[in-house]
């Protein structure tokens, strides 16, 4: 199964800019590659910020600039979006039973589980209010099903001073408990705007860059320096023996050389 992993979008209403570029059309370019590379994959999911201020004009046009994109899309808010403007641009996108924008995809490699981390009007995340407990009972109603959990926030550190105030409030008990479900292959999140992956608890995860502006990692400052990058997205093939992340970033490239094709797979064993 291909999934395609974008984040941190940025979108600001029309004719505005962030920090002298237009986000959209970076997500504009991001959306041209994965119709020419990737039209193949079974989903493309945004993990959150898909505008900078939450305003319903910047969510008219995320709408309108995903008319384009030729893969299926699943949307999740960040710390920068609105619940309730979200709703009203995209009544259509599934929620649970509390209003949080979270659900569920039966993918052909297992369950994609989306999680709702946005505490209004703050840059930390949460799982209160239901939202842990609703994942809980996602993992346990399937327990021998492997299940990818994909959220805005990190649930867990990635070593940057910076991203500590901003990380998923209670994060260690939150991932012990995910730990104790036993089904959780891989964690995608977005919010850190660095290239990140590793394991944590035993659980694997990754983060891209994102498509809007990019920080520079830095393991002692606590400030940040915002850069502009090119825009990065995720590709992960994932199947019953694993997970495989690649990043693709949005630039162009020169191809220096051809190389010739390997041995087949079986002479090379
Ligand atoms: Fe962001």
């Amino acid at each position: 199964m291909k999934l395609i992993h974008l984040t941190d979008l940025h979108l600001v209403p029309p004719g505005a800019t962030l920090f002298g570029f237009d986000p959209a059309e970076r997500l504009r370019k991001t959306i041209e590659r994965i119709n020419r590379d990737h039209t193949d994959a079974e989903l493309c999911v945004v993990t959150g910020d898909l505008t900078d201020e939450g305003d319903f004009a910047s969510y008219e046009l995320l709408r309108d600039v995903l008319r384009d994109l030729r893969v299926p899309t699943r949307l999740l808010l960040g710390n920068h979006d609105s619940r309730e403007n979200f709703v009203r641009a995209f009544p259509g996108e599934p929620r649970d039973e509390n209003g949080f924008v979270q659900s569920v995809h039966e993918s052909s490699a297992g369950r994609l589980i989306f999680l709702d981390t946005l505490v209004d009007g703050f840059g930390h995340g949460s799982l209160s209010d239901n939202r842990l407990e609703w994942l809980l009972a996602r993992l346990a109603e399937k327990p021998d099903v492997p299940a990818y959990l994909l959220a805005h926030h990190p649930l867990q550190p990635i070593g940057l001073p910076h991203f500590e105030p901003w990380n998923t409030e209670n994060w260690r008990p939150v991932i012990r408990s995910i730990v104790a479900a036993g089904n959780v292959r891989h964690i995608f999140h977005g919010h850190v705007h660095v290239d990140v992956g590793g394991t944590w608890s035993g659980i694997p995860f990754s983060a891209s860059r994102g498509v809007a502006h990019q920080i520079i990692p830095n393991f002692s400052r606590r400030d940040a320096d915002f850069v502009e990058d090119a825009p990065a997205f995720d590709v992960a093939l994932i199947d019953d023996d694993g997970v495989l992340v690649h990043r693709f970033e949005v630039s162009d490239r020169h191809v220096v050389e051809i190389s010739a094709a390997g041995p087949r797979p079986e002479a090379a064993q």
